[in-house]
């Protein structure tokens, strides 16, 4: 149901912060004073539809009471409390920040990933209309002031689950939540991950469309191959052709689950190849990592640290080389998603520098996390680190800054090419003054303790993956542009505008240009943010960058061309999010049928032989 259908009815409603447990609603909360969907924080989100309806409510333990008995009487599964999300009547509500459809940012430093100026935004019906200093405008336009701060186009996250089915549980932020998450971190855009339903394509696209119909901003999709038949390979010609598809996933890992072979990854690289579409590979060894799983029970260790221990880099290093390879053997470009470790990196740097357009994606739990927490004697928090590949040893994550910077290199890698200087001889020691990674994602795939709990007697069954959409902005600021390894505009390239050019959507997103989507957040380099799970917006009771700080806030982000997150309120309409397709053929594939030419002209075959006379 759209947010268009609700109208006229009234829900006021609170979510908890888990599938199991409804957070307190704070008595002292402030009161809700318009009909648009408020989050101030996890602990209290209330619907409402009219502002009459709620003129006599408010906030006390009267409503509490009110908004406790009404729980009580609602379904409590996320996919029911879906179907009642409410909706802000943008044109009708003046109390509605929504509602103002023509903004004017005034006096911040707008940030493009290529230059930066002092400029004011001029944003008309989501789009933005002008960028220029000293714009003048009427009184029915909102002035937001950006003085003294950076305005940079929303970010663009290239990987998130969202309601993803995984490992016998689904994960806890939907649409609605995940994306409300994204917004308060400033994120204006995702792409997630499709997962096939019983293997169809089809089947899938059509679920992921419904589950989508909540959202708030707007999203994209990848889709995964988890098998090989015609009819898969019709309808990935079909999600490209008709449904806005231009990346297909590979799974070399979760054996059992949604693991291919490498005659099925071949197959689907040639096919990636000849719809322009962007092969993508979660690149780890599935088979090693069966085999390293038995060792670890056979060891006796069945805690979360045996996840780790199970798949060493190593095992990372050797898929993302394998796929590196059967991609340069197709001649197709390949996108290697959630790149944690050296080895995986160092075979990416390694092709790029030898001209293959390979493009890695470290995640910001890769970057900034160590394994240590692994090991904390608590279940409930080692569990929740638990993520494919592993979070790695601190040196891998330095390593990853360092090539997300522009070449400067760290001491780490200086030490590292020694080694590796003596393998790749000669042209190694400029290897990583490449950029290795462009661009940095989540892999946001949140998960609650009774979820993670799943594990508690073998690591095995710990549902994968970690939070991050929210916080993907404010950490990469604070590690990489407060502590001076990248400039504000490289920020913007890594965190919103080379997604966008990759999968085929710049300039529309990605940038603070004439005719560019409204996208758009202010950050206050003086302003500090704190994370906590206590304060987040995903439903998830857990957090695993909780209690961690920094210097950097997004004070607004404006979405669609819409103010939803001020003064660290949400301000979100359910069903407003649109699905932006995206075409094929993207700037990685240019040249490749010249390459293609030159491979056939280097043959010099067949050769053409006469036959022996008999
Ligand atoms: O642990 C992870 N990464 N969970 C999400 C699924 C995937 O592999 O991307
Ligand atoms: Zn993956
Ligand atoms: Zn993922």
């Amino acid at each position: 149901m759209s947010g268009h259908e609700h109208r006229g009815r009234t829900f006021t409603y609170r979510l908890g912060s888990s599938q199991n447990s409804t957070k307190k609603l704070s008595p002292s909360s402030p009161p809700k004073s318009s009909m648009a969907v408020e989050l101030r924080s996890n602990l209290s989100w209330t619907m409402l539809r009219k502002k009459k309806s709620i003129a006599s409510i408010h906030y006390s333990f009267r409503l509490d009471l009110f908004l406790l008995l009404f729980l009580l009487s609602i379904p409590r599964s996320i996919s029911e409390l879906n179907t009642m999300q409410g909706f802000c009547a943008v044109a009708s509500d003046s109390d509605c920040s929504s509602s103002f459809t023509k903004i004017l940012i005034k006096g911040g430093t707008v940030v493009n990933a290529h230059h930066k100026e002092v400029a004011d935004v001029y944003i008309e019906d989501g789009i933005i209309v002008s960028v220029r200093p000293n714009i003048k405008v009427g009184d029915e336009v909102k002035i937001v002031d950006a003085t003294g701060k950076y305005v940079m186009p929303g970010g663009i996250d290239p990987h998130t689950h969202l309601e993803m089915e995984f490992m016998g549980t689904v994960m806890i932020d939907d649409f609605f939540t995940g994306q409300a998450a994204a917004l308060a971190g400033g994120t204006t855009m995702h792409i997630d991950f499709i997962i096939p339903v019983n293997g169809s394509l089809s089947a899938g696209f059509d679920s992921y469309i419904k589950k989508a119909k909540n959202a708030v901003m707007d999203y994209g999709f990848h889709m995964a191959i988890t098998k090989w038949d015609e009819e898969v390979a019709k309808d990935m010609e079909l999600m490209v052709k008709e449904n806005g598809i231009n990346s297909f996933k590979f799974f070399m890992a979760y054996k059992g689950a949604l693991m291919v072979n490498d005659e099925l990854l071949m197959q689907g690289l040639v096919k990636c190849k000849s719809l322009g579409a962007l092969a993508m590979v979660h690149a780890e060894n599935g088979d090693a990592i069966a085999e390293g799983q038995k060792r670890m029970i056979d060891l006796g260790i069945t805690g979360p640290e045996g996840h780790s221990l199970s798949r060493p880099p190593v095992l990372e290093g050797e898929a993302t080389a394998r796929a590196i390879r059967l991609a340069s053997f197709v001649n197709t470009p390949l996108y290697v998603v959630h790149v944690m470790s050296i080895d995986a990196m160092e075979e990416i740097a390694v092709a790029r520098k030898a001209g293959q357009r390979v493009i890695g994606e470290p995640v910001v739990s890769g970057l900034v996390l160590d394994e240590s927490w692994l090991w904390d004697p608590d279940f409930t928090t080692a569990a929740k680190y638990v993520m494919s590949p592993p979070i790695r040893k601190a040196e891998h994550g330095k390593a990853l800054q360092a090539a997300l910077t522009t070449g400067t290199l760290q001491p780490f890698c200086d030490q590292k090419l020694s080694e590796f200087g003596q393998r790749h001889s000669p042209f190694s020691q400029q290897i990583l003054n490449i950029f290795s990674v462009l661009l940095v994602g989540t892999d946001h795939c949140a998960w609650n303790s009774t979820q993670k709990a799943l594990g508690i007697d073998d690591f095995r069954k710990i549902p994968n993956g970690v939070n991050g959409i929210e916080e993907r902005m404010h950490l990469v600021w604070d590690t990489m542009v407060e502590s001076g390894k990248i400039s504000v505009t490289d920020y913007v390239r890594i965190t919103s505008t080379e997604c966008a050019r990759i999968f085929n959507i710049y300039p529309r997103k990605g940038a603070i240009l004439e005719g560019s989507d409204a996208d758009i957040i202010i950050l206050n380099p003086n302003a500090t943010f704190k994370i906590t799970a206590a304060s987040h917006h995903s439903r998830s009771d857990t957090n695993v960058f909780e209690g961690m700080t920094g210097k950097g806030k997004v004070e607004v982000t404006i979405s669609g061309g819409r103010v939803v997150w001020e003064n660290n309120k949400l301000n979100i309409m359910p069903g407003s999010g649109r699905y932006i397709r995206m075409p094929p053929y993207g700037y990685l594939f240019d040249g490749i049928d010249k390459a293609d030419a030159a491979y056939l002209a280097s043959l010099h075959a067949p050769v053409h032989r006469t036959k022996a006379a008999a």
